[in-house]
């Protein structure tokens, strides 16, 4: 198979870069080692920023979204026993929407399906070749046989456990990590939210979330230890311990029911430099991860899929590499400004106790700042409504 761009990874990056060529008539192929079903399985995340939102529209695929997605425009924290309400569209000018990650997959999905454009589900051994000249190509085995790509690049969009970044010499790539201590217990169920809005929780038992899916499918998070089992878990006392961190009014109208899903996810904080390697450009996941605390992963994902996008075309219209050049240190400022909030975020409202009493002083004098300062306040609701592309 020859085509210009070789796409990696069927997750959010891969499929709405995929779309975006599509619709200006750039050819491209998409490989993916799971199956659709597999992909469309995994509960993820499901905050999107309004520049995501608009990046939907652009990609023509936000009819369901307009119908169905949640404009939220304020977040609450409850710290301490105390509730606090982030007014995002007040403070800055913006909302966010509620729509969960498998619904913009599954969009996209249905896109590409209607669009007839190639992908490969299923593709095992995927590796990528000579992306430091000028014709790279993947390889991938599927049912038995060998499989060969020729094509102008490969956007790695493969994850954070994917093949493209590995693929690159260790002396061309920089790294950079945080890994918390904890990771987040996350149930999904159909039962009404407790709040119209998110609930942030910071509690002497640890952090707490109170999300959403939509007006009757919730999705909540505990802080958990690292090396915790969702079998130690069972419905009942994963109801318990979450109600223990709320307040009365969130408990009061707290509605549980048997989970859909439940499972453990580690918090990390990564960035891998540059995001350009030759002809070889990394998106989303497999360049950086953030802890959810900020709800940045899908977010970031399309934004870099916007400038990858925005430097392809110019590349193909024009023959100009100015774009390319400038991706990925376009990407990367943006990136750093996400790692550093989610960061921020994180350490606000999780439970360290390795820190001491002095640790919980710092974050109360934080939380009083933010309840308190219009400044502080506007500080996190422009972070958490998205910075500008
Ligand atoms: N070959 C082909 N495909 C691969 C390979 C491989 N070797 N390794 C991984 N993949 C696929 C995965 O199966 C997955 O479908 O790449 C896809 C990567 O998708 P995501 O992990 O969803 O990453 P991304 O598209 O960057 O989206 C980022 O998703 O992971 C969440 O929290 C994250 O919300 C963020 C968003
Ligand atoms: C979610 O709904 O899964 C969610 C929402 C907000 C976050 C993280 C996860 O910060």
């Amino acid at each position: 198979m020859r085509v210009q761009v070789a796409i990696i990874g069927s997750g959010p990056a891969g499929l709405l870069l995929g779309q975006l060529l599509h619709l200006a008539g750039i050819d491209a192929v998409i490989v993916e080692q799971r199956s659709k079903e597999y992909v469309l399985g995994r509960i993820r995340a499901g905050v999107l920023e309004q520049c995501m939102v608009d990046m939907m529209e652009r990609a023509q695929i936000a009819g369901r979204l307009r119908a169905e997605g949640l404009v939220h425009e304020g977040i609450e924290i409850l710290f301490g026993g105390e509730r606090h309400r982030i007014d995002l569209q007040g403070l800055s000018g913006k909302h966010v929407t509620v729509y969960g990650q498998t619904e913009v997959t599954r969009d996209l999905m249905d896109a590409r399906a209607a669009a007839g454009a190639k992908s490969v589900y299923e593709a095992d051994n995927v590796t990528v070749h000579g992306f430091d000249g000028k014709r790279p190509v993947v390889r991938y085995r599927k049912e038995g046989a060998a499989h060969e790509i020729e094509c102008d690049f490969i956007a790695g969009c493969d994850g954070f456990h994917g093949v493209c970044r590995p693929s690159v010499p260790q002396s061309a790539i920089t790294e950079h990590e945080r890994v918390y201590a904890f990771g987040w217990l996350g149930v999904l169920a159909d039962v009404p939210p407790v709040s119209e809005e998110l609930i942030y929780v910071s509690h002497e038992r640890g952090f707490a979330l109170c999300s959403m899916r939509s007006r009757t499918r919730s999705r909540y998070y505990i802080q958990c230890e690292l090396d915790d089992k969702v079998e130690n878990w069972p419905d009942q006392l994963f109801w318990a311990e979450l109600a223990r961190r709320l307040d009365d009014r969130a408990r009061s109208r707290l509605v549980t029911g048997p989970s859909l899903e439940k499972s453990i996810a580690p918090l990390r904080s990564y960035v891998a430099e540059p995001m350009r390697f030759g002809r070889l450009l990394l998106a989303g996941d497999a360049a950086h991860i953030v802890p959810p605390t900020g709800a940045k992963g899908l977010n970031l994902a399309a934004s870099d899929v916007h400038y990858l996008s925005n430097a392809l075309i110019e590349y193909y219209r024009s023959g100009k590499t100015s774009a390319l050049d400038a991706y990925s240190g376009q990407c990367l400022r943006r990136v750093w400004q996400a790692v550093r909030f989610s960061w921020w975020m994180t350490n606000l409202l999780h439970l360290f106790p390795e820190n001491g009493s002095f640790g919980r002083k710092i974050q109360c004098a934080e939380f009083d700042y933010l309840m308190n300062s219009r400044a502080a306040g506007t500080s996190l609701a422009e972070n958490y409504v998205g910075l500008p592309y």
